[in-house]
Order: C-alpha cells, then structure tokens, then sequence
C-alpha cells in the first residue's frame, strides 16, 4: 500500500495537489483513499461533495474522509493527557523530558493518525493519500509517535504491578503523581498503536511532498521542513511547485511575475537537487471537482509516475566501519555548526533549531563510544568506535559534543 502525505505553508495548495493525485491514482484504477487530517473541511469544498467522517466514495476507485475530531473524542486519551500535564507542571521534570514533552499536540492530531493506521489494517486500499494540516501542526503531529514512545519507555515504570503497589507511599512521599491504572494501561494501547503508525509513515512505501508556490518566503518555509522531516525520519520524494504563473501575453504585470517566479523557481531546483520538482499552473479558476483536480495532476505529474516507489536509502542509516559504526541521518540544508548532539548511554539527542530528536541507540551502537560527528552534504554523520564496553558497571554518562 503506498501512502503519500502532502504538507506545505497555509494556503499554497495542499488540499487541491493532494486531491488531484487521489483522482488520478483512482482514474488509473487503483483503490485510493484521500484522507484529510485538517479541520477545515477543505476535501469537501474542492470535490464539491459532502464528505463525511467515514470513507464516503465520491468517484470509481475513490474514497474521500474528514477525520472528524469531536466526533471521536475518546475518554482515554483526555486521561492521558491530563497525566502529562500533571507531570510537566511540577518541579524537578528533567528539561530533555520537559522539552519532549510539550511535543504532545491535541487530541485532533493524534486522532487522525490512528485514522490512518485503521484504515491501513483494513486492506481496502492500494493508495493513502493524506492531505495534512499546515507545516507546524504537520510537524508536531509527524514527531509525536517517537516522543511519546521514548515516554513511555523511559519516564513510566515498567512494572504496573510495582507501581500500583507503590502509588499510595510514592504519592506522599515525592509528591510525585503516578499514573492511574486506567491511564497507564491507555498509553501503552496509545503507545503501541502510535509506533505502528510510524512504522507506516517511516517505512519503505511512505513518503512526503512538500507543496510551495513560487515566493520566496514559502520556499524558505518548505526547506526548513524538508530539514525537519528528515530529522524525524521521515521521507520527502518530491516537491510540488503550484500556482506558477504561465508566461505569455504583453501585460508587465504578468511579465514581472513570471521573471519573479522563475529566479524563484531556480533557487527551488537547486534547494532540493536530486528531488523531482513538479510544476502545476495557476489556473484561471480555482481547480474544484473531480475533473479539474485530474487535469491539475495529469498536468503536474506530466510523464512520471506519481506512486512510484521512492528510491535511495531512507533518511536514517547505520553503516559499519573499520573500527565501529557510523549512524548516519540526512538534514538537506544544515551545516554542522546548526546541529546539536547530546548522548546519553542509549540515546542521542540531535537538535536542529527548535526541533529536536530523541533516538534511541540500537544495543550494538549504545556500548560504543561515540568519536565524532559531522555534517557532510547535508548528512549528519555520527561516528561510533572503542572495544564494547564492560557491561553493567558503566555508570550513565553525558557527553556533549558540538
Ligand atoms: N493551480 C492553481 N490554480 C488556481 N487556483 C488554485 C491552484 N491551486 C490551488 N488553488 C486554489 O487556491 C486555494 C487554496 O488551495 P488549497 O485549499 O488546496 O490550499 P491548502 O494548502 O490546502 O490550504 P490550507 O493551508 O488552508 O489547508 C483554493 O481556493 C484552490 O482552489
Ligand atoms: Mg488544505
């Protein structure tokens, strides 16, 4: 099953790039489902159709859902929450742990996931396409399956037993709120339901594009995203240029626009080098029903095949070397001097502007010792080497390197 995600800045396109691609796909007789993680109901506007919190079928092939967040509002997930919540107001929460954990979004966001991963078990598809929020809810909705499982891992105790019969004294005594049993028995349900969701968005058959028009701010916006995805694992296999304007007539105003866009359109090839950049026109009406939103992608596309499999490793490798290994992630755009590295004993906490990743080191790598990091070609590239170390007498350390 191949899953595209479409994400960019407000407004440049997202839900009509994505809705085209859908009715493509269905036109060419695969069963697709177009699913929208925004509150807006976008999908239903740009089909010209009701459109409903189930897959409600709105052509051959194809199938239209608005994750309906109220509609799905589940008790344990509000528990859930209200845990967390109580655990980062009080004092003493470690900042990594703090910070992590303010990565939690709504209850909207995280619905719509499970979404996805529902309708993924359901076979009934050959092709997801998501059409997601704008850039910032996109991207704390992409990182939240692995900040929640490093919490759920490492902040909650893995004993429920232990902790039920060690609640009442630990309450007293710390004033720290261990979590209810209800709470803790929904979070791991959460928990493991979150990672198969990321398992789906990080894996071979899942990938992202970046949709941009052609101005310069929104270019700036969609680099650091690519950045940002890459950082959490995520893989971008195109870029979506919209609303290009098309050259022709002897209007200056039109004139000065295309000159404008192409010296924009320029700097797009050369940001994302090895990337296909699509181009779709600016239409003289706005691209609503199933034809128009065909015709964009046909027009987009061109020749390409827009489910084709993404190619090259993904953005998160480990390869091996004479004395160790190195842990490889791609951040398209940074220099070294942009990225931080934390290690603790198991994780290694990469920082690039304000986002910032908690990897969790694979055992073979947790007992090396790490000897260097830098950025090659937009590649962070973490050295790992030394004789494994003494097993379990190794206190835990923290080692910055910058
Ligand atoms: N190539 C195009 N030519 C003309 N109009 C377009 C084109 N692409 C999109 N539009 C129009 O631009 C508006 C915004 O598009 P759309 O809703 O797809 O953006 P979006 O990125 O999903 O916005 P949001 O961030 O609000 O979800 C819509 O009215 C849409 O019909
Ligand atoms: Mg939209």
């Amino acid at each position: 099953m191949r899953i595209l995600l479409f994400t960019g800045k407000g407004g440049v396109g997202k839900s009509t790039v994505a809705a085209g691609t859908a009715a493509r796909a269905a036109a060419e007789g695969h069963r697709t489902l177009l699913l929208s993680t925004d509150g807006a109901h976008s999908l239903a506007d740009a089909f010209g159709v009701a459109v409903g919190s189930e897959p409600t079928q709105v052509a051959p092939h194809l199938s239209v859902q608005q994750v309906d967040a109220q509609l799905r509002f589940q008790q344990s997930w509000v528990e859930v929450q209200g845990y967390l919540l109580s655990v980062l107001d009080r004092a003493g929460v470690d900042a990594v742990t703090a910070e992590e954990l303010t990565v939690v979004p709504g209850a909207e966001e995280v619905l719509a996931l499970l979404e996805l991963r529902t309708q993924a078990l359901t076979g009934e598809w050959d092709v997801v396409v998501v059409d997601c929020a704008p850039t910032a809810e996109t991207l704390r909705l992409l990182a939240l399956p692995e900040a929640l499982g490093w919490y759920v891992e490492r902040a909650l105790p893995a004993d429920r037993r232990l902790v039920r019969a060690l609640r009442p004294v630990l309450t007293r005594a710390a004033g720290v709120p261990l979590p209810a049993d209800s709470v803790l028995g929904a979070l791991e349900r959460l928990h493991a339901d979150l990672v198969e969701v990321q398992a789906l968005l990080s894996g071979p058959e899942a990938s992202v594009r970046l949709v941009l028009t052609p101005e310069q701010v929104v270019v700036a916006e969609a680099r650091r995203l690519h950045t940002t995805l890459s950082l959490f694992g995520y893989r971008v296999d195109g870029v979506v240029a919209n609303r290009v304007f098309p050259a022709g007539g002897s209007d200056d105003w039109r004139a000065g626009w295309v000159l404008a866009q192409d010296d924009v359109l320029a700097g797009v090839e050369e940001s994302f080098a090895g990337l296909p950049v699509w181009r779709a026109a600016y239409r003289a009406q706005e691209p609503v029903g199933l034809e128009a939103l065909r015709g964009l992608a046909e027009e987009l596309y061109a020749g390409d095949d827009p489910l084709a499999a993404p190619t090259g490793p993904g953005p998160f490798r480990i390869t091996r070397s004479s004395d160790g290994a190195v842990l490889r992630l791609a951040l398209p755009g940074t220099t070294r001097s942009e990225v931080d590295l934390a290690r603790t004993a198991d994780d290694l906490v990469v920082t690039v502007g304000s986002y910032r990743r908690l990897l969790t080191l694979p055992t073979a790598l947790a007992r090396l010792d790490l000897v260097g990091a830098g950025v090659v070609d937009g590649e962070l590239q973490v050295r790992f080497a030394g004789a494994p170390a003494a097993a379990v007498d190794v206190p835990p350390r923290r080692e910055r390197t910058s």
